[in-house]
């Protein structure tokens, strides 16, 4: 069939690949752990889901929101950044706005969308999120990858952000706290990130911030624009309530940037999408956003402590080498290549060849224990497991995959 070239582009998911193994083998009668979880498990506050219902009754509810999101909504959403965020942005020298989307993702291509013409570069840090590459290809950029490992446990250096950097840069992704290395940026690197990034005026600044609310050791995330609050003219934030209200069938997310590229966003939008879910919108509208840190607090304890039962794990295998410690969202990275397992894999030590796919294809079938492998991160030999799993069967399945790790 001749369908469009940017679609021949575009990878298939491992991820789904994978799922569908462990949907086979779950259904053969196998016991299976799936950590390929990208949600939290868990309802969203009580006070927000009573919200939507109070809302059902309403005619408003059922029809067309503004296309950026409803206005007080907007409002909102500025109100809760500056307040969680701790900045003003007028004291910033333009104007700010925001727009509401069907999900950070829908906000993301959106932004991509705006800003890049065929050619342009976008930097990424790996591990990246599966679809920001995905996602530039199909608007014409480049990506340009900056390389991490398990050793500065998944940080990027300074020095390798500037390399990747050229005069065809148009943008640069931050992801802080992290999907799929669980980490994020310390204060220092994000000053010193602020400091590097000043001398790159013209470069945009993609600051996904989906997890922001989702640490559970201190210190809690910051951000570059916090030294220097005059990087927000070309920063564009995303955030939304997948994550902090475990509402990721709910699709709301939202980009905060100055005018001119919200503006740009809404164009875009108003032809292809339209305003996001008007009910949800003003549920989220009445809904107290204060709320979100006691309603995360037993959610936070439990990713604390499997993130715990990870350090034990790798512990008692003698991997101690392999392990690094999370901090925030709901992920940790395994990295296969320090582990014995690998050479069963390699062919030789000069052998660079990612064998995630193959090592989680394995590790599925053998221990029921189903991971997503790096490569769908641009991490080889790497892959992610999800902390959501209830405590004692995390556990189990950390027990099957040291023993996959040591095999
Ligand atoms: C880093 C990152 N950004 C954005 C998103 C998109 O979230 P949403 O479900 O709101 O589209 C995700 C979801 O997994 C994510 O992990």
């Amino acid at each position: 069939m001749n369908l469009a070239n940017r679609i021949e582009s575009i990878g298939e998911s491992v991820t789904l690949k994978l799922n569908a193994k462990a949907v086979q083998l779950a259904d053969e009668g196998k016991k299976i752990y799936n950590l390929t979880a990208g949600q939290l498990p868990f309802r969203p506050p009580k006070e927000f889901v009573e919200g939507i219902r109070g809302e059902l009754d309403f005619l408003g509810s059922f029809q067309y929101s503004p296309v950026a999101g409803d206005v007080k909504l907007r409002e909102k959403i500025l109100d809760y950044f500056q307040l969680s965020r701790a900045v003003n942005l007028e004291d910033v020298d333009c104007e700010f706005a925001t727009i509401v989307g069907n999900g950070g993702k829908h906000v993301i291509s959106n932004i991509f969308a705006a800003l890049i013409n065929p050619g342009d570069e976008v930097v990424l840090i790996t591990p990246y999120w599966v679809s920001y590459p995905e996602m530039i290809s199909v608007y014409g950029g480049e990506t340009k990858l900056v390389e991490t490992t398990i050793f500065d446990a998944f940080v990027p250096s300074l020095e390798k952000i500037e390399e990747a950097l050229s005069k065809n840069t148009k943008a640069i992704v931050i992801n802080s706290p992290n999907n799929p290395s669980g980490n994020h940026y310390s204060e220092e690197w994000m000053k010193d990130f602020a400091a590097l990034m000043k001398r790159y005026p013209d470069v945009f600044i993609i600051s996904d911030e989906i997890y922001f609310e989702l640490s559970y050791f201190d210190p809690a995330p910051t951000y570059f624009y916090q030294n220097d609050s005059s990087l927000l003219e070309r920063t564009i934030v995303i955030d939304g309530i997948s994550k902090n209200l475990a509402s990721t069938g709910l699709r709301i997310g939202y980009a905060i940037a100055r005018k001119e590229i919200i503006q740009a966003m809404s164009k875009l939008q108003s032809h292809t999408a339209s305003g996001s879910c008007s009910l949800i919108q003003k549920a989220l509208l009445k809904f107290d956003m204060s709320q979100i840190k006691e309603y995360l607090t037993p959610i936070k304890n439990h990713l604390r402590d499997n993130s715990l039962i990870v350090r034990e794990k790798f512990r008692e295998a003698k991997l101690d080498k392999c392990w690094y410690q999370t901090h925030s969202a709901f992920y940790y990275m395994v990295d296969f290549s320090q582990c014995p397992v690998m050479d069963r894999f390699k062919s030789s030590d000069e052998d660079n060849t990612d064998y995630s796919p193959q090592l989680c294809e394995e590790l599925l079938e053998k221990f029921g224990v189903a991971m997503v492998p790096g490569s769908a991160f641009g991490t080889p030999n790497c892959a992610r497991i999800s902390l959501v799993l209830p405590k004692d069967s995390f556990d189990e399945a950390m027990t099957r995959i040291m023993d996959f790790l040591i095999g």
